[in-house]
Protein backbone atom coordinates (compact mmCIF):
# COMPACT_ATOMS: atom_id res chain seq x y z
CA UNK A 1 0.00 0.00 0.00
CA UNK A 2 1.45 3.49 -0.60
CA UNK A 3 0.23 6.67 0.66
CA UNK A 4 0.68 9.54 -1.59
CA UNK A 5 0.49 12.74 0.28
CA UNK A 6 0.98 12.92 4.32
CA UNK A 7 2.77 9.93 5.23
CA UNK A 8 2.07 10.47 8.88
CA UNK A 9 -1.56 11.68 9.16
CA UNK A 10 -3.48 11.22 11.92
CA UNK A 11 -6.69 10.00 11.67
CA UNK A 12 -9.49 12.87 10.67
CA UNK A 13 -12.74 13.41 12.42
CA UNK A 14 -15.58 12.20 10.57
CA UNK A 15 -16.63 15.54 9.26
CA UNK A 16 -13.52 15.62 6.65
CA UNK A 17 -14.46 14.44 3.35
CA UNK A 18 -14.93 10.29 3.20
CA UNK A 19 -12.95 7.87 1.16
CA UNK A 20 -13.74 6.89 -2.52
CA UNK A 21 -12.32 3.68 -3.64
CA UNK A 22 -12.33 3.23 -7.05
CA UNK A 23 -11.13 -0.34 -8.77
CA UNK A 24 -9.02 -0.40 -12.16
CA UNK A 25 -8.38 3.68 -11.52
CA UNK A 26 -5.16 3.46 -13.06
CA UNK A 27 -6.48 4.14 -16.76
CA UNK A 28 -9.37 4.19 -18.54
CA UNK A 29 -12.82 5.27 -16.94
CA UNK A 30 -11.58 4.36 -13.66
CA UNK A 31 -8.88 6.87 -13.79
CA UNK A 32 -11.62 9.60 -15.22
CA UNK A 33 -13.43 8.72 -12.24
CA UNK A 34 -10.27 9.23 -9.54
CA UNK A 35 -9.39 12.44 -11.06
CA UNK A 36 -13.33 13.89 -11.17
CA UNK A 37 -13.94 12.79 -7.56
CA UNK A 38 -10.23 13.75 -6.35
CA UNK A 39 -11.24 17.60 -7.98
CA UNK A 40 -14.32 17.58 -5.77
CA UNK A 41 -12.29 17.27 -2.76
CA UNK A 42 -12.47 13.60 -1.71
CA UNK A 43 -9.59 11.40 -0.94
CA UNK A 44 -9.12 8.14 -3.58
CA UNK A 45 -8.24 4.92 -2.73
CA UNK A 46 -7.06 3.59 -5.71
CA UNK A 47 -7.35 -0.30 -6.06
CA UNK A 48 -5.02 -0.99 -8.85
CA UNK A 49 -3.38 -4.56 -10.26
CA UNK A 50 0.49 -2.76 -10.40
CA UNK A 51 0.99 -0.80 -8.04
CA UNK A 52 3.27 1.34 -9.59
CA UNK A 53 0.57 1.58 -11.72
CA UNK A 54 -1.72 3.10 -9.05
CA UNK A 55 0.78 5.42 -8.30
CA UNK A 56 1.86 6.79 -11.24
CA UNK A 57 -2.55 7.33 -11.53
CA UNK A 58 -2.31 9.11 -7.99
CA UNK A 59 0.29 11.58 -9.46
CA UNK A 60 -2.20 12.73 -12.06
CA UNK A 61 -5.27 13.41 -9.33
CA UNK A 62 -5.66 16.68 -7.50
CA UNK A 63 -3.71 16.65 -4.34
CA UNK A 64 -6.26 15.07 -1.43
CA UNK A 65 -7.30 17.89 1.31
CA UNK A 66 -6.72 17.77 4.85
CA UNK A 67 -4.82 14.81 6.34
CA UNK A 68 -6.34 11.59 4.68
CA UNK A 69 -3.99 11.63 1.30
CA UNK A 70 -5.33 9.13 -1.97
CA UNK A 71 -3.56 6.03 -1.18
CA UNK A 72 -2.47 3.18 -3.52
CA UNK A 73 -3.66 -0.58 -2.86
CA UNK A 74 -2.79 -3.42 -4.79
CA UNK A 75 -5.48 -5.76 -5.34
CA UNK A 76 -5.44 -8.79 -8.38
CA UNK A 77 -8.85 -9.29 -8.74
CA UNK A 78 -8.18 -12.52 -10.28
CA UNK A 79 -7.47 -14.23 -7.14
CA UNK A 80 -9.95 -13.54 -4.22
CA UNK A 81 -7.05 -14.22 -1.47
CA UNK A 82 -5.64 -10.87 -3.03
CA UNK A 83 -9.42 -9.35 -2.68
CA UNK A 84 -9.49 -10.41 0.87
CA UNK A 85 -5.88 -9.01 1.57
CA UNK A 86 -6.96 -5.62 -0.19
CA UNK A 87 -9.60 -5.65 1.68
CA UNK A 88 -8.41 -5.28 5.11
CA UNK A 89 -5.75 -2.66 3.77
CA UNK A 90 -8.42 -0.82 2.74
CA UNK A 91 -10.16 -1.48 6.77
CA UNK A 92 -7.20 -0.81 7.72
CA UNK A 93 -7.07 2.82 6.98
CA UNK A 94 -9.42 3.46 9.06
CA UNK A 95 -11.53 6.26 6.90
CA UNK A 96 -15.45 5.68 6.37
CA UNK A 97 -16.25 5.16 2.08
CA UNK A 98 -18.31 7.45 0.50
CA UNK A 99 -18.59 5.25 -2.35
CA UNK A 100 -17.01 2.08 -3.76
CA UNK A 101 -16.63 2.17 -7.77
CA UNK A 102 -16.70 -1.52 -9.06
CA UNK A 103 -15.14 -0.21 -12.34
CA UNK A 104 -12.27 -2.77 -13.25
CA UNK A 105 -13.35 -5.42 -15.83
CA UNK A 106 -11.32 -7.77 -18.63
CA UNK A 107 -12.46 -9.29 -21.77
CA UNK A 108 -10.01 -11.96 -22.94
CA UNK A 109 -10.60 -13.40 -26.03
CA UNK A 110 -9.44 -16.94 -25.26
CA UNK A 111 -11.12 -18.75 -22.27
CA UNK A 112 -9.09 -18.37 -19.06
CA UNK A 113 -9.42 -19.13 -15.34
CA UNK A 114 -9.10 -16.87 -12.44
CA UNK A 115 -6.67 -18.73 -9.81
CA UNK A 116 -9.56 -19.69 -8.03
CA UNK A 117 -10.95 -21.78 -11.11
CA UNK A 118 -13.28 -19.76 -12.48
CA UNK A 119 -13.60 -17.92 -15.87
CA UNK A 120 -11.62 -15.00 -15.82
CA UNK A 121 -14.40 -12.39 -16.84
CA UNK A 122 -16.98 -13.68 -14.35
CA UNK A 123 -14.07 -13.98 -11.80
CA UNK A 124 -12.82 -10.61 -12.22
CA UNK A 125 -15.86 -8.65 -13.18
CA UNK A 126 -18.26 -10.07 -10.79
CA UNK A 127 -16.80 -12.48 -8.27
CA UNK A 128 -14.18 -10.51 -7.49
CA UNK A 129 -15.97 -7.33 -6.88
CA UNK A 130 -18.87 -9.12 -4.84
CA UNK A 131 -16.43 -9.72 -2.31
CA UNK A 132 -14.96 -6.55 -2.33
CA UNK A 133 -17.97 -5.02 -1.55
CA UNK A 134 -19.16 -7.31 1.02
CA UNK A 135 -15.67 -6.81 2.86
CA UNK A 136 -16.07 -3.18 2.91
CA UNK A 137 -19.75 -2.56 3.56
CA UNK A 138 -19.03 -2.03 7.23
CA UNK A 139 -17.12 1.24 5.75
CA UNK A 140 -19.74 2.54 3.75
CA UNK A 141 -22.44 1.98 6.80
CA UNK A 142 -19.75 3.62 8.59
CA UNK A 143 -20.40 7.04 6.97
CA UNK A 144 -22.56 9.43 8.47
CA UNK A 145 -24.78 10.02 5.56
CA UNK A 146 -25.02 7.99 2.57
CA UNK A 147 -22.79 5.66 0.83
CA UNK A 148 -22.98 4.64 -2.58
CA UNK A 149 -21.89 1.46 -4.39
CA UNK A 150 -21.63 1.67 -8.21
CA UNK A 151 -21.43 -1.66 -10.28
CA UNK A 152 -19.67 -0.04 -13.74
CA UNK A 153 -21.76 -2.56 -15.83
CA UNK A 154 -22.82 -1.85 -20.07
CA UNK A 155 -24.94 -1.98 -22.34
CA UNK A 156 -23.80 -4.90 -23.29
CA UNK A 157 -25.73 -6.78 -20.44
CA UNK A 158 -28.40 -6.40 -22.42
CA UNK A 159 -29.31 -9.95 -23.55
CA UNK A 160 -29.91 -13.57 -22.21
CA UNK A 161 -30.63 -14.43 -18.55
CA UNK A 162 -27.49 -15.63 -16.49
CA UNK A 163 -26.43 -19.42 -17.06
CA UNK A 164 -26.35 -20.91 -13.80
CA UNK A 165 -25.53 -24.08 -15.19
CA UNK A 166 -22.24 -23.43 -17.20
CA UNK A 167 -21.35 -19.97 -16.01
CA UNK A 168 -17.83 -20.62 -16.12
CA UNK A 169 -17.86 -22.25 -19.43
CA UNK A 170 -16.71 -25.73 -18.42
CA UNK A 171 -18.74 -27.60 -20.86
CA UNK A 172 -19.91 -25.31 -23.59
CA UNK A 173 -17.58 -23.40 -26.43
CA UNK A 174 -16.07 -19.56 -24.96
CA UNK A 175 -17.56 -17.12 -26.37
CA UNK A 176 -15.69 -13.62 -25.56
CA UNK A 177 -18.66 -11.47 -26.45
CA UNK A 178 -21.24 -13.74 -24.29
CA UNK A 179 -19.14 -14.23 -21.38
CA UNK A 180 -18.96 -10.42 -21.42
CA UNK A 181 -22.60 -9.80 -21.54
CA UNK A 182 -23.12 -12.33 -18.80
CA UNK A 183 -20.59 -10.67 -16.57
CA UNK A 184 -22.11 -7.04 -16.92
CA UNK A 185 -25.36 -8.86 -16.46
CA UNK A 186 -23.79 -9.89 -13.05
CA UNK A 187 -23.02 -6.61 -12.36
CA UNK A 188 -26.52 -5.37 -12.68
CA UNK A 189 -28.21 -8.27 -10.92
CA UNK A 190 -25.54 -8.12 -7.93
CA UNK A 191 -26.53 -4.32 -7.72
CA UNK A 192 -30.17 -5.17 -7.18
CA UNK A 193 -29.79 -7.79 -4.86
CA UNK A 194 -27.48 -5.84 -2.46
CA UNK A 195 -30.41 -2.52 -2.95
CA UNK A 196 -32.77 -5.13 -1.72
CA UNK A 197 -30.33 -5.69 1.62
CA UNK A 198 -29.70 -2.10 2.27
CA UNK A 199 -33.23 -1.31 1.41
CA UNK A 200 -34.31 -3.90 4.19
CA UNK A 201 -31.51 -3.10 6.79
CA UNK A 202 -32.49 0.19 5.91
CA UNK A 203 -28.71 1.02 6.22
CA UNK A 204 -27.66 4.31 4.45
CA UNK A 205 -25.82 2.91 1.13
CA UNK A 206 -27.35 3.05 -1.65
CA UNK A 207 -26.28 0.40 -4.40
CA UNK A 208 -26.34 1.08 -8.13
CA UNK A 209 -25.48 0.16 -11.58
CA UNK A 210 -24.20 1.70 -14.78
CA UNK A 211 -23.50 1.64 -17.83
CA UNK A 212 -21.31 4.58 -18.74
CA UNK A 213 -21.54 5.08 -22.38
CA UNK A 214 -18.91 4.06 -24.70
CA UNK A 215 -15.18 4.81 -24.62
CA UNK A 216 -11.90 4.72 -26.74
CA UNK A 217 -10.18 2.14 -24.09
CA UNK A 218 -7.98 -0.98 -24.17
CA UNK A 219 -11.17 -2.83 -23.27
CA UNK A 220 -13.20 -1.63 -26.44
CA UNK A 221 -10.56 -2.25 -27.94
CA UNK A 222 -10.89 -6.06 -26.67
CA UNK A 223 -14.33 -5.68 -27.60
CA UNK A 224 -13.87 -4.92 -30.73
CA UNK A 225 -11.41 -7.44 -31.55
CA UNK A 226 -14.53 -9.71 -31.11
CA UNK A 227 -16.47 -8.58 -34.06
CA UNK A 228 -18.52 -5.52 -35.22
CA UNK A 229 -20.41 -4.13 -32.25
CA UNK A 230 -24.40 -4.58 -31.83
CA UNK A 231 -25.82 -1.02 -32.85
CA UNK A 232 -22.54 0.35 -34.71
CA UNK A 233 -21.50 2.71 -35.86
CA UNK A 234 -21.91 4.13 -32.28
CA UNK A 235 -19.60 6.98 -31.14
CA UNK A 236 -17.00 6.66 -29.06
CA UNK A 237 -15.82 9.41 -26.61
CA UNK A 238 -12.23 10.54 -24.87
CA UNK A 239 -12.61 8.38 -21.28
CA UNK A 240 -11.74 11.57 -19.47
CA UNK A 241 -15.67 12.56 -20.57
CA UNK A 242 -16.62 9.74 -18.31
CA UNK A 243 -15.14 10.94 -15.33
CA UNK A 244 -18.08 13.14 -14.31
CA UNK A 245 -20.65 10.46 -14.81
CA UNK A 246 -19.54 8.24 -12.60
CA UNK A 247 -18.81 11.30 -9.77
CA UNK A 248 -21.68 12.24 -10.15
CA UNK A 249 -23.29 9.16 -9.40
CA UNK A 250 -20.93 8.11 -6.65
CA UNK A 251 -20.73 11.64 -4.64
CA UNK A 252 -23.74 13.68 -6.33
CA UNK A 253 -27.22 14.11 -6.38
CA UNK A 254 -27.50 14.72 -2.76
CA UNK A 255 -31.22 13.73 -1.25
CA UNK A 256 -31.66 11.66 -4.39
CA UNK A 257 -32.65 8.00 -3.63
CA UNK A 258 -30.54 5.85 -6.07
CA UNK A 259 -31.20 2.76 -4.93
CA UNK A 260 -31.47 -0.45 -7.65
CA UNK A 261 -31.12 2.05 -10.40
CA UNK A 262 -29.68 1.30 -13.66
CA UNK A 263 -28.38 4.44 -15.05
CA UNK A 264 -27.19 4.85 -18.85
CA UNK A 265 -24.90 7.63 -18.34
CA UNK A 266 -26.25 9.11 -15.65
CA UNK A 267 -29.93 8.57 -16.86
CA UNK A 268 -31.92 6.11 -14.94
CA UNK A 269 -33.36 4.09 -17.48
CA UNK A 270 -34.79 0.20 -17.08
CA UNK A 271 -32.18 -2.44 -17.09
CA UNK A 272 -32.67 -5.64 -18.97
CA UNK A 273 -35.86 -8.06 -18.11
CA UNK A 274 -32.92 -10.08 -17.04
CA UNK A 275 -31.38 -8.03 -14.61
CA UNK A 276 -35.06 -7.74 -12.84
CA UNK A 277 -35.08 -11.44 -12.17
CA UNK A 278 -35.48 -11.50 -8.91
CA UNK A 279 -35.20 -15.02 -8.68
CA UNK A 280 -31.58 -14.71 -10.49
CA UNK A 281 -30.79 -11.43 -8.68
CA UNK A 282 -30.77 -14.18 -4.84
CA UNK A 283 -29.63 -16.58 -6.62
CA UNK A 284 -26.48 -15.12 -7.98
CA UNK A 285 -26.30 -13.52 -4.25
CA UNK A 286 -26.32 -17.26 -2.56
CA UNK A 287 -23.90 -18.61 -5.33
CA UNK A 288 -21.51 -15.69 -5.50
CA UNK A 289 -21.51 -15.78 -1.18
CA UNK A 290 -20.91 -19.44 -1.38
CA UNK A 291 -17.86 -19.64 -3.75
CA UNK A 292 -16.49 -16.67 -2.41
CA UNK A 293 -17.43 -16.62 1.36
CA UNK A 294 -18.19 -13.67 1.49
CA UNK A 295 -19.73 -12.14 5.03
CA UNK A 296 -23.53 -11.74 5.13
CA UNK A 297 -24.73 -8.59 4.28
CA UNK A 298 -27.25 -7.49 7.40
CA UNK A 299 -31.10 -7.65 6.04
CA UNK A 300 -32.67 -5.88 9.07
CA UNK A 301 -31.40 -3.33 11.26
N1 LIG B 1 -14.78 1.39 -22.64
C1 LIG B 1 -16.06 1.21 -22.94
O1 LIG B 1 -16.50 1.54 -24.06
C2 LIG B 1 -17.01 0.65 -21.94
C3 LIG B 1 -18.35 0.48 -22.33
C4 LIG B 1 -19.26 -0.04 -21.40
C5 LIG B 1 -18.82 -0.39 -20.14
N2 LIG B 1 -17.51 -0.23 -19.79
C6 LIG B 1 -17.10 -0.64 -18.45
O2 LIG B 1 -16.30 0.37 -17.87
C7 LIG B 1 -15.39 -0.23 -16.94
C8 LIG B 1 -13.98 0.28 -17.20
O3 LIG B 1 -13.61 -0.11 -18.49
P1 LIG B 1 -12.47 0.68 -19.32
O4 LIG B 1 -12.96 0.76 -20.69
O5 LIG B 1 -12.07 1.88 -18.58
O6 LIG B 1 -11.31 -0.44 -19.29
P2 LIG B 1 -9.72 -0.30 -19.39
O7 LIG B 1 -9.28 1.06 -19.80
O8 LIG B 1 -9.29 -1.46 -20.22
O9 LIG B 1 -9.26 -0.51 -17.87
C9 LIG B 1 -9.48 -1.73 -17.23
C10 LIG B 1 -8.96 -1.60 -15.82
O10 LIG B 1 -9.21 -2.85 -15.14
C11 LIG B 1 -8.01 -3.22 -14.48
N3 LIG B 1 -7.90 -4.66 -14.30
C12 LIG B 1 -8.00 -5.63 -15.23
N4 LIG B 1 -7.76 -6.83 -14.66
C13 LIG B 1 -7.51 -6.61 -13.35
C14 LIG B 1 -7.17 -7.47 -12.25
N5 LIG B 1 -7.04 -8.80 -12.39
N6 LIG B 1 -6.98 -6.91 -11.05
C15 LIG B 1 -7.09 -5.57 -10.88
N7 LIG B 1 -7.38 -4.72 -11.88
C16 LIG B 1 -7.59 -5.23 -13.11
C17 LIG B 1 -6.91 -2.71 -15.41
O11 LIG B 1 -5.67 -2.71 -14.72
P3 LIG B 1 -4.26 -2.84 -15.52
O12 LIG B 1 -3.95 -1.48 -16.05
O13 LIG B 1 -3.33 -3.31 -14.48
O14 LIG B 1 -4.47 -3.83 -16.62
C18 LIG B 1 -7.46 -1.34 -15.73
O15 LIG B 1 -7.19 -0.44 -14.69
C19 LIG B 1 -15.53 -1.74 -17.11
O16 LIG B 1 -16.34 -2.26 -16.08
C20 LIG B 1 -16.25 -1.89 -18.45
O17 LIG B 1 -17.03 -3.07 -18.51
C21 LIG B 1 -16.59 0.28 -20.67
Amino acid sequence: MTDQTAADSPPEGDDAPAAVAITGANRGVGLAAAQEVARAGHPIILLCRSERRGREAAETLAPAPGRRPHQVVAIDLAALSSVRRAAAAVADLGHPLAALVNNAAVLPSERTESRDGFELQLAVNHLAHFLLACLLFPLLVRRPGVARVISVSSGAHYGPAFDFDDSSYRRKPYDAREAYQQSKLANVLFANALASRTRAARASVQALALGPGVYDTELLQDYLAGGPAFGSPFPVARPETAGPIVADLAIGRPGEDLNGGYFDRGVRTAPSPAALNERDQERLWTWSASVTGAPDIPTSR
